[in-house]
């Protein structure tokens, strides 16, 4: 497992071993954090802030230092990437992230990667790097709902079962993971539920697997494309395009979908009610965008996970409309914005929804 030793490696095992007098083992795996910021790099003023901190401030080394328990089950470095809370992660910070990512688990000296993130737009960057990343080597997304400096924080421990999944050979060849709350739950799949609970995140079709005291336990794959069977890689992706998401429930306008065509947006992901459903007086503008290129992307915003059928109740093969499946609006966003670097075909985008 463990091949080549380069100096970043000797520097962090010199260090882990001096903080937690762990004994260095050549075969324990070598896994690199990249921190971005969020609720797991937080901070609050006092124990009993569990919902009111500064997110985004501690950086990755401490968080590092701070949990010695990490040496005894991986070789451990980081690498800060960003400093923010995930609701300010943006399409350019997605490229960032994924090419670096591409980049580190092509070396012989790396078997994993861990993310830490905000909470918020977790299952975004996980069903991104889902898509585009060329590797069976685990990558895990990391984040936590309380931050460290309060009573019965989470990320500690979540941090800990991230990083022994991302050193699992068992983690291998199963797409991107997000752990949290000892659940192993797939990228493409999960989604934040609630936002002020530690079990906030669940998958309308289940977690993947637990991982209990640095133990995996197994109960389903993921059937969609995804990694190395993907078509999409972010090596030759440079750009991203614009594609907006408008919510739609009772006395829907018109008024953001025409403000986000005159923006540039070349698809828009319409968040619908129920079956993704559409407004009577919202159809003629649909059409009216769908007729100067625009996609147009039917989605749900149901809580418990939507599941858009084609033709359901809205006519979409007449519209030349697209339907998001059983993706939410924000996943279905991140579908749209990689597919659309690929192919404008309406035909191509629906199989693309269906297989991802
Ligand atoms: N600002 C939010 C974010 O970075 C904090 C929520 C969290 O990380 O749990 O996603």
């Amino acid at each position: 497992m463990f091949k080549k030793t380069s100096t970043k490696w000797i520097l962090a095992i010199a260090s882990a071993m001096l903080l937690s007098g762990g004994v260095f083992a050549q075969n324990k795996p070598n896994v690199v954090i990249l921190a971005t910021g969020g609720t797991i790099a937080g901070a609050g003023a006092d124990v009993t802030n569990s919902a009111s901190y500064q997110s985004a401030k501690v950086p990755v080394d401490k968080l590092i230092i701070g949990l010695p328990e990490l040496a005894k089950v991986a070789n451990v470095r980081g690498e800060q990437v960003f400093q923010v809370g995930s609701e300010s992660l943006r399409n350019d910070n997605l490229l960032t992230l994924g090419k670096r990512i591409s980049a580190l688990v092509k070396q012989d000296d790396v078997d994993g990667i861990v993310i830490t993130h905000g909470t918020d737009t977790t299952e975004e960057t996980a069903y991104f790097l889902n898509l585009v990343i060329k590797t069976e080597k685990p990558i895990v997304v990391v984040a936590s709902m309380r931050p460290g400096t309060a009573m019965s924080a989470d990320g500690p421990l979540n941090l800990y079962s991230a990083i022994t999944v991302a050193g699992s050979k068992d983690a291998r060849g199963k797409g991107t993971f997000v752990v949290l709350n000892d659940e192993i739950h797939s990228g493409r799949d999960v989604s934040k539920m609630i936002n002020v609970r530690p079990n906030a995140f669940a998958s309308p079709w289940g977690a993947l697997g637990m991982v209990v005291e640095g133990k995996n336990y197994w109960f389903r794959k993921l059937d969609k494309r995804h990694t190395t069977n993907s078509e999409f890689d972010i090596d030759k992706i440079d750009t991203l395009p614009l594609v907006e998401i408008a919510y739609a429930g009772g006395n829907v306008n018109d008024t953001a979908y025409r403000a986000f065509a005159n923006a540039g947006a070349k698809a828009i992901i319409h968040a619908g009610p129920g079956n993704g459903s559409v407004a009577a007086t919202l159809v003629p503008v649909l059409q009216e965008l769908r007729g100067k290129g625009l996609q147009i992307i039917r989605s749900s915003h149901v809580n418990a996970g939507g599941f858009v059928l084609r033709n359901g109740e809205q006519p979409d093969d007449k519209y030349d409309w697209i339907v998001a499946h059983d993706l939410n609006p924000q996943k279905a966003r991140i579908l749209a914005t990689v597919a659309l670097t690929a192919t404008n075909d309406s035909k191509e985008l629906q199989r693309i929804f269906m297989e991802y």
